[in-house]
């Protein structure tokens, strides 16, 4: 069996599945080039408990730069998850960033894959609910109309468009995850359940955008990265796509309901407009990935809260996990 490449291998999501895959008896090689969108130190960290890990390479390379051809022949899967997240910066001058590393990127790391299509056993393309903007119903099916309402949305959406390319051009065994959002130990600062749990134990104000109405299906990290493995280890078709979920859509409110009776603490709320490029509400329909798959969300959210608090004291107190 040959290594695992995982970009983005420090990040959030990144940095569960290298170590999902280590567990499971696989080699990671394992690629981040440490951008400073958040803190690095966070993700210096997520490398260095990997890095104590027997079967785990570093390689600190930017995708965007880097020769890749070397790197994609010894390896035989894929999993691409490096990318410029967030929806909020991706309007103004930031774009660049988005652009040059969701799709120029990706397209380079397509590239140097087309030569070895017919030894990799899968690549697996980390997209995103947000490819569908607003979408005409919920919960939403793969089948939907894909119109991005941000930036990043634009961005993810092309990245999965070329991945598609290469599987029906090139034979690429390509699978695209639409991810909605996940949450759970190590997320990424900006993103709110993260800025959520850290306000209620801090006292600090949260401040929600919009009226606290929008709802969301939010996905526990181990779900996510259960989906992985299973595309991994799927036979279907070069270029198939699949929303991956938590099953629960649940208003943002009453996510900070939920919080407070986990903390057992008040939260400060202050409402700011709705801001441009946020969906008003996400919801995925499961049921190709379950039945092609055989992808179920397991971590019900309650118990993803409450794991991702413990993880959160431990965080504000500076401890290791
Ligand atoms: N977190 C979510 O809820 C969510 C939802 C939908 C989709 N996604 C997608 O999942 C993936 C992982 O998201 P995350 O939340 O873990 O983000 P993250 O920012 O924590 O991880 C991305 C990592 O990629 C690295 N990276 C960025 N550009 C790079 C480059 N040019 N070369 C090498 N490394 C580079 C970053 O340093 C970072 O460590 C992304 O593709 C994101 O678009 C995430």
């Amino acid at each position: 069996m040959g290594k695992t490449l995982v970009t983005g291998a420090a990040g959030f999501i990144g940095s569960h599945l290298s170590r999902r895959l280590l567990e499971e008896g696989e080699e990671v090689v394992g690629v981040d080039c440490f951008t400073d969108f958040y803190d690095p130190a966070l993700k210096r960290r997520n490398a260095q408990e990997l890095l104590h890990l027997p079967g785990f390479v570093l390689r600190e390379i930017d995708l965007r730069t880097a020769p890749l051809d070397d790197l994609v022949a010894s390896c035989d899967a894929i999993f691409h998850q490096a990318a410029q997240a967030g929806v909020r910066s991706s309007w103004g001058s930031m774009f660049a960033d988005y652009s040059s590393i969701n799709v120029e990127a990706t397209q380079r790391l397509l590239e140097a894959c087309r030569p070895h299509r017919e030894r990799l056993r899968r690549f697996v393309y980390a997209s995103s609910s947000s490819v569908y903007g607003d979408a005409p119903r919920y919960p939403t099916r793969e089948e939907d109309p894909t119109v991005p309402v941000s930036p990043y949305g634009v961005t993810k959406l092309a990245g999965e468009l070329l991945v598609r390319l290469y599987a029906s051009q090139h034979g690429l065994p390509a699978t695209s995850l639409r991810y909605f959002t996940v949450y759970g130990p190590r997320q990424r600062p900006d993103m709110g359940f993260h800025r959520f749990l850290r306000a209620i134990h801090t006292g600090e104000e949260i401040v929600v955008y919009g009226d606290g109405n929008q709802t969301r299906d939010f996905t526990f990290v181990s779900d996510a990265v259960d989906a992985n493995l299973l595309a991994l280890r799927s036979t279907g078709e070069p270029g198939e796509t699949f929303n991956i979920g938590g099953g629960e859509r649940i208003a943002v409110r009453d996510v900070l309901g939920l919080m407070e009776e986990v903390t057992g603490r008040t939260a400060r709320i202050r409402h700011e407009p709705r801001a441009a490029g946020d969906v008003l509400h996400t919801g995925a329909e499961t049921s190709r990935a379950r039945d092609r798959l055989g992808f179920r969300p397991v971590v019900p959210l309650r118990e993803g809260v409450a794991r991702m608090n413990e993880w959160m004291i431990r965080y504000l107190r500076g401890e290791s996990e």
